[in-house]
């Protein structure tokens, strides 16, 4: 066992800081990641917490730019439909949204769940097998944590039909797509998010998200 980890009060205050400025990043300088660096943030995802510790997330570097090109227009043809959704100023602010970085970023990396995972025997997730897909979410999150204190931005996109990213990757039939995240260093960063900044959704404070009973 090595020594338990303390926190000084300079760590949990750039701790802090690091939850402020994470941001989810659409503008990517096209400049690759440090050599390695994809595979670090891959092991502390790896570190996340999950149901049974069952660790069922599981990552595609989608390097082929052909497969690129299919996500991307996935996403095209799914932005398009969202956008009809909306109306007047609405459909204006949409319009302008940028809502992904995928030509940019160097880095593309589809997360998927195992759904049928053997690890972790089926502990804590017979009344919500859900909880598989949380945890994958926690490992997202770990990463896009990780990722910026490495001064690497995280951009999640879900704005893609989950068929068309499963049958592209070819992955196992087991495995639920969960989210498809662009990587790479920030061309500008913001303590804000993208969507506040237009006036599209205002960030909600404690008194509106937490209940006493
Ligand atoms: C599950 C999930 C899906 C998301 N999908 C998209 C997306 O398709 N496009 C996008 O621009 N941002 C996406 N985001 C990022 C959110 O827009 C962003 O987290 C939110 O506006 C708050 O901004 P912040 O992450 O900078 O704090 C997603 C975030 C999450 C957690």
């Amino acid at each position: 066992m090595t020594d338990a980890f303390q926190a000084t009060d300079e760590f949990a205050a750039q701790f802090d800081s690091l939850l402020a400025w994470r941001r989810d990043v659409r503008r990517f300088k096209t400049e690759p990641l440090a050599p390695g660096l994809l595979e670090e943030l891959i092991d502390r995802a790896c570190l996340a917490p999950s149901v049974g510790n069952a660790q069922p997330w599981r990552f595609v570097s989608v390097e082929n730019p052909d497969l690129r090109h299919v996500v991307a227009e996935s996403f095209e043809i799914e932005n398009a439909a969202a956008a009809k959704l909306y109306k007047d100023e609405q459909a204006r602010l949409y319009s302008e949204l940028k809502l992904a970085g995928l030509k940019e970023a160097p880095v593309h990396l589809a997360v998927f769940s195992d759904t049928d995972t053997l690890l972790g025997r089926g502990l804590g997730r017979q009344t919500m097998p859900e909880t598989l897909v949380y945890s994958t979410v926690c490992a997202i999150h770990t990463l896009w944590l990780a990722a910026r204190t490495r001064g690497v931005g995280v951009g999640w996109v879900s704005i893609l039909d989950p068929k068309v990213i499963t049958r592209t990757l070819n992955v196992p039939a087991n495995w639920q797509f969960v989210g498809y995240l662009c990587l790479g260093y920030p061309i500008e960063n913001h303590d804000d998010p993208e969507l506040v900044r237009p006036g599209w959704q205002e960030r909600i404070d404690r008194s509106k998200v937490l209940l006493r009973r």
